[in-house]
């Protein structure tokens, strides 16, 4: 199998590199007129920073790093064409997309690459389920993705909610995962001060929550970013496939049949008894994927920032916030999540 991403930016001339500028130009402009958070952005590299680079963005109600997501975002909006073949993993940050990324690759490609060959033991999950608004459109240039074979599997971060018409009527497949608030917020807490390297990220654990709880945070507000995809699951429950972290941590043979089967490749009679879930499993537990050294040593750059790839791979406990929310935190949180899903039929709080 051809790797998606060299497929998909092939070297443009002159006039294309232009006319992409000119694309991402108009993108950061608007994105200068959006309401802005005054703070509670890591500085990943000062030296890197502009005013452009500096708060997280407002866009149609959700908030958005500038020059990671929302740029991407805008682009991809105006320029993916999707099909209907299409998967497309969506989640909010810190839910366990990586692990949802290791789990659908691997079990849509087993037949091309069986474990001991998967893309995965030398890449890390990101990069073999590229993102729409990161991987993909986020290079200020934009990608080709015609010559991709069905079906594609990519990712996103974006809200159903901003979703054009013609993605929601193209008849794509999307795996939506989510996973308790509490654990959601101490996990993205972990995350934005791992990220900022060598340099100290300043707003306390207080500060960051207090914005959490405003829905200032990447993609969020983390209610409105749920309920978007669960409306869509009840609507469209062929095409929307809606899964909580905590499911497929207790009963992951299950999920994982379940998602196989969604994606349209079941696993067979044979399979099971050759014990192919059990090793797909393993391959993509937290304990094998972080000790691969792409994993463990390996970075993801994007212009001139660069995420280590284990701040992806942490602890994956369910209840840990206990250690990190006092018990007022975790109320004041549980409560607004309930009032702001108050009748539509999902809770985190049982
Ligand atoms: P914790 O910070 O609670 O440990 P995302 O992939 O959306 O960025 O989410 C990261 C969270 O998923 C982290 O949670 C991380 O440890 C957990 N995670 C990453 N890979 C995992 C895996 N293979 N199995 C279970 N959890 C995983």
């Amino acid at each position: 199998m051809e790797f998606p991403l060299t497929i998909c930016f092939k070297a443009k001339n002159r006039e294309e590199e232009e006319q992409d500028e000119r694309i991402y130009k108009t993108y950061e402009q608007l994105i200068l007129t959006l309401p802005d958070s005054t703070k509670y952005l890591p500085p990943f590299s000062s030296s890197s920073m502009t005013k452009f680079h500096q708060h997280l963005r407002c866009y149609h109600g959700f908030w958005f790093r500038p020059e990671f997501v929302l740029l991407g975002a805008m682009a991809a909006q105006d320029h993916f064409v999707p099909r209907s073949s299409d998967i497309l993993i969506c989640t909010p940050p810190k839910v366990g997309t990586t692990w949802l990324k290791a789990l659908a690759f691997a079990t849509l490609n087993r037949n091309d690459q069986p474990c001991r060959q998967s893309l995965l033991l030398s890449h890390n999950p990101h990069i073999c389920v590229p993102s729409l608004e990161y991987n993909l459109y986020g290079e200020r240039r934009l990608p080709e993705l015609t010559a991709v074979p069905s079906p594609r599997l990519l990712s996103t971060h974006i809200p159903y909610q901003l979703f054009p018409s013609s993605w929601v009527s193209s008849g794509f497949k999307i795996v939506y995962l989510c996973r308790n608030p509490k654990d959601t917020f101490v996990s993205y807490w972990h995350f934005i001060n791992k990220i900022t390297g060598e340099e100290s990220y300043h707003d306390s654990l207080d500060d960051v929550f207090n914005s959490f709880l405003k829905g200032v945070h990447l993609a969020g507000p983390l209610w409105d970013h749920v309920l978007g995809y669960w409306n869509a699951s009840l609507v469209n429950p062929h095409n929307v496939l809606f899964m909580r972290y905590e499911e497929l941590k207790s009963d992951p043979f299950v999920r994982l049949r379940r998602l196989a089967e969604f994606m349209q490749c079941p696993f067979s009679e044979e399979e099971e008894r050759q014990g192919v879930l059990e090793k797909i499993l393993d391959m993509c537990s937290l304990e094998s994927m972080r000790n691969l050294d792409v994993n463990k040593n390996g970075h993801t750059i994007k212009h001139s920032f660069k995420f280590k790839n284990d701040a992806f791979f942490r602890k994956g406990k369910v209840g840990d916030w206990v250690n990190f929310l006092t018990p007022e935190m975790a109320e004041r949180l549980d409560q607004l999540m309930e009032q702001k899903l108050h009748n539509c039929g999902l809770s985190f709080n049982d």
